[in-house]
């Protein structure tokens, strides 16, 4: 399942497990559901900085409807005794109240941050609330969380790529690709 790296890739890259063609084609499908769902409506779609712009910029281009994008920022991926409470360090600058959510992830891995986001949101009054999330890592999930809308979903690996980062680097590249477990544990 997992592919070659394709020419040019960096060396850190074991694999690819989604390539750009693969992503392409499921976001612009994604899209289309989307636009389906959400007509006459009031959509708004979020993004949590910085992984998930990348996912975002490609599907809103493939929603054919009047919607905004908005952006958050938290302030680190460690959790708080497991509650996946984080600091927001930006909020949004849209007001959410009556409007039809969408929340749009890069991954979704033990969904405890995501959980923590979607009860702030909630509590300012959109008419809903929904999940789009290019990866579902759902083997490490601990809290249950719908997805309405899902890429793929995938082994428990480290993947870069397409907004995934190490340390900072790699979200620039077109494809997901996995890393040789060595590297994380340096
Ligand atoms: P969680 O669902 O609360 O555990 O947090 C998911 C967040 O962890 C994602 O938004 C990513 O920022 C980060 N993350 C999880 N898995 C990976 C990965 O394989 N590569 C890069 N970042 C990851
Ligand atoms: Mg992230």
């Amino acid at each position: 399942m997992i592919g070659p790296p394709p020419p040019g890739a960096p060396e850190i890259a074991e694999g690819v497990l989604f390539s750009e063609e693969a992503i392409q084609e499921r976001v612009a499908e994604l899209g289309r559901r989307i636009t389906r769902d959400y007509a006459g409506r009031d959509l708004v779609l979020v993004t949590v900085l910085r992984g998930g712009v990348f996912f975002l910029a490609d599907l809103c281009r493939h929603i054919d409807l009047p919607l905004r994008v908005d952006f958050m920022a938290i302030s680190s991926y460690t959790h708080e005794a497991h509650t996946g409470s984080v600091r927001i360090t930006k909020d949004l600058d849209e007001d959410i109240e009556g409007a039809s959510v969408l929340v749009v992830e890069d991954i979704i891995d033990t969904g405890l941050t995501l959980n923590y986001l979607l009860g702030v949101l909630k509590s300012r009054g959109p008419e809903s609330i929904e999940v789009a999330a290019l990866l579902d890592r759902d083997v490490r999930r601990i809290v249950d969380l719908p997805i309405a809308y899902r890429g793929f979903t995938m082994p428990d690996r480290f993947v870069i790529g397409y907004g995934l980062d190490l340390r900072g680097r790699y979200r620039n590249l077109r494809y997901v690709a996995t890393l040789p477990d060595e590297v994380m544990g340096e």
